[in-house]
């Protein structure tokens, strides 16, 4: 109930100033993002990689309503993997785009100029040897993105996507994605969506992430798990077993300052961890999801506010 209003309220633009005008806002922020620079993002992910986990990174942002702004976040991200292109982290980066940020909600034209931005991204990750995974956002942009999804996958095939499992649509989807060479992040959905389209009970989507985990698992694709839920990370390592898929045929990813001690467990028993590495300034939607999804996170703000 109070993550539906945190999720609402963080569409309304008086809400967003409070929060962001909040001095201390920021040092819980941190939490949950790795700094504002391309200096910050690179140093979060060397001592990321040097811990033998792997990352993706999101340069954040979403709902860009002006082409300018578009651009200047593709060319955000071509300058983040030049980056790791000179330090040679390519291998163990990757990272994940909102199509929203580059262009998606600029109406008619929208899809076009992300397209074209998602083309920028991908020609820069191809040359400096890492991936690029699609955010999925809300479900009114999820035939758009796998749209661009078919479009980009023609020049660069190892283009992943995010899916929902909160969406009813979903198992349809992880189907048409479960072949050979596609990439699917499952993740169970943070936007707040209407009962028409998608599960509004806890168990109800929990259910659904197992089903649509065993269509990836038993697919040819390469499933990567987007999810802090012991009991999911249970039942995928029963299905790897009933599958045959061996470690490194699909991969856990969890979200930077979450469960980090899982992480580490993960990675001790010789998974491949990938740890979702959010940066930039426009924080203020990824924050607030975050906070949405666990009670405690949002004791753990109203503290800090109170100094404590
Ligand atoms: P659940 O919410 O049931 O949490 C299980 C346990 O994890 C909790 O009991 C708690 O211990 C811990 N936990 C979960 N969230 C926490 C938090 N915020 N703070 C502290 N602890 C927390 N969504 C989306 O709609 N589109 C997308 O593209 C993506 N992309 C994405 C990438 C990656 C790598 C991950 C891990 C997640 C996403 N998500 C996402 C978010 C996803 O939809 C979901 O909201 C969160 O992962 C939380 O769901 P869990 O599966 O972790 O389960």
């Amino acid at each position: 109930m109070l993550g539906s209003l945190l999720l609402a309220g963080s569409r309304v633009p008086l809400v967003r100033r409070t929060v962001s005008g909040v001095p201390l806002t920021r040092k819980v922020v941190d939490r949950f993002v790795a700094g504002e620079s391309t200096r910050d993002a690179v140093e979060a992910i060397r001592r990321l990689t040097d811990a033998g986990l792997a990352v993706t990174i999101d340069h954040l942002g979403e709902e860009t309503k002006d082409a300018h702004a578009a651009a200047q976040t593709a060319e955000a991200y071509v300058t983040l993997l030049g980056a790791l292109r000179e330090l040679g982290l390519g291998d163990r980066a990757e990272v994940s785009v909102k199509l929203s940020a580059v262009g998606q909600a600029l109406g008619e034209e929208g899809d076009k100029i992300a397209l074209e931005n998602a083309r920028q991204i991908s020609e820069a990750a191809h040359d400096c040897g890492a991936n690029v995974t699609f955010d999925m956002e809300d479900h009114t942009t999820v035939d758009s993105t796998l749209g661009i999804l078919r479009a980009v996958r023609e020049d660069f095939p190892s283009t992943g996507v995010a899916l929902q499992a909160y969406l009813f649509r979903t198992e349809a989807d992880c189907r048409d994605l479960s072949h050979e060479g596609s990439r699917v992040r499952l993740v169970k959905g943070a936007y707040a969506e209407p009962a028409s389209v998608a599960h509004q009970n806890k168990a109800e989507v929990d259910r659904a992430y197992v089903r649509c985990l065993r269509i990836l698992m038993a697919g040819k694709g390469y499933p990567m798990l987007g999810t802090h839920d012991d009991r999911l990370i249970s039942i995928t390592e029963l299905l790897a077993d009933r599958f045959g898929r061996s470690r490194g045929d699909y991969e856990y990813q969890m979200l930077y300052g979450i469960r980090t001690d899982k992480q580490q467990a993960l990675v001790g028993a010789g998974h491949t961890m990938r740890i979702y590495v959010p940066y930039g300034d426009d924080w203020y939607g990824y924050f607030m999801r975050r906070l949405a999804e666990r009670p405690a996170n949002i004791a753990f703000f109203l503290r800090a506010l109170g100094g404590k």
